[in-house]
């Protein structure tokens, strides 16, 4: 048997990924995947970051907030998100990351694929077909089926949504473990899921822990970051 602990939208939230790396235990898992957003909206992306770097079990991607930030320190002018309390954070995030880890996010690619048991896996922020897509778990039948029938992949492991689920469609496995760092359901906890894979077999489940989220809210109060923000934190929705 297989064992991938699945972890996505992190959003430099280090106290809700420390407190799942704490509850699983690394030794378990046969891969740690990383569906993107690494970054923003919490203030501890070289934690994060460094987590993953340093984890030789992680396949990572880069997500949508990710590739904004490598932006701005690439000295291109950020058109996107036009509000103010965003694009704050995301200059404030591009001030404090180190060196080492704006080098890990520029060699990350934005999709990857791995093979399992002969199950091949697409590894995606968006969807197969569009980066930017947010595909919710309610999204019409046929989307899923136009996935289905298009790609040449068994399971969809995406991100983006910050909404758990997982569905069969026409034989493929999609697979959103929710957000670690940014809830938007109105559920502050934070969220992972796990895959196993037997012969050619697949179980996936999904967990919900809570963490310490004023270690969040105190380092946004403590750097002056809008108050929004630990608001959203504390009642694990986005307002912004
Ligand atoms: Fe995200």
């Amino acid at each position: 048997m297989l064992n991938l602990l699945v972890l996505g939208d992190i959003h430099s939230n280090w106290p809700a990924l420390k407190t799942i790396a704490k509850y699983i235990g690394n030794d378990r898992f046969d891969g740690i995947i990383n569906t993107g957003d690494f970054t923003v909206y919490g203030t501890f992306p070289n934690e994060t970051i460094r987590w993953f770097r340093k984890n030789k079990k992680a396949i990572c991607i880069l997500g949508n907030t990710d590739l904004r930030l490598l932006r701005i320190l690439h000295g291109k002018r950020l058109k996107r998100p036009r509000k103010e309390e965003k694009r704050v954070m995301y200059f404030w995030t591009a001030e404090q990351l180190s060196p080492k880890n704006q080098r890990f996010l520029e060699s990350l690619p934005t999709h990857r694929e791995i093979t399992l048991n002969h199950i091949r896996i697409g590894i995606f922020h968006g969807t197969y077909d569009d980066p930017d897509e947010t595909l919710y778990p309610d999204a019409p039948i046929h989307r899923f089926q136009k996935l289905a029938h298009t790609t040449p992949y068994q399971m969809h492991i995406m991100g983006h949504a910050h909404t758990p689920f997982y569905k069969k469609v026409s034989g493929v496995h999609f697979v959103n473990p929710g957000s670690v760092g940014r809830m938007y359901d109105g559920d502050p906890r934070t969220s992972f899921a796990i895959i196993r894979i037997f012969s050619k077999k697949v179980a996936v489940e999904h967990f919900r822990i809570p963490y310490p989220v004023r270690k969040v809210t105190t380092s946004l109060e403590k750097n002056g970051l809008p108050a929004i923000y630990k608001k959203m934190y504390e009642i694990g929705r986005k307002l912004n």
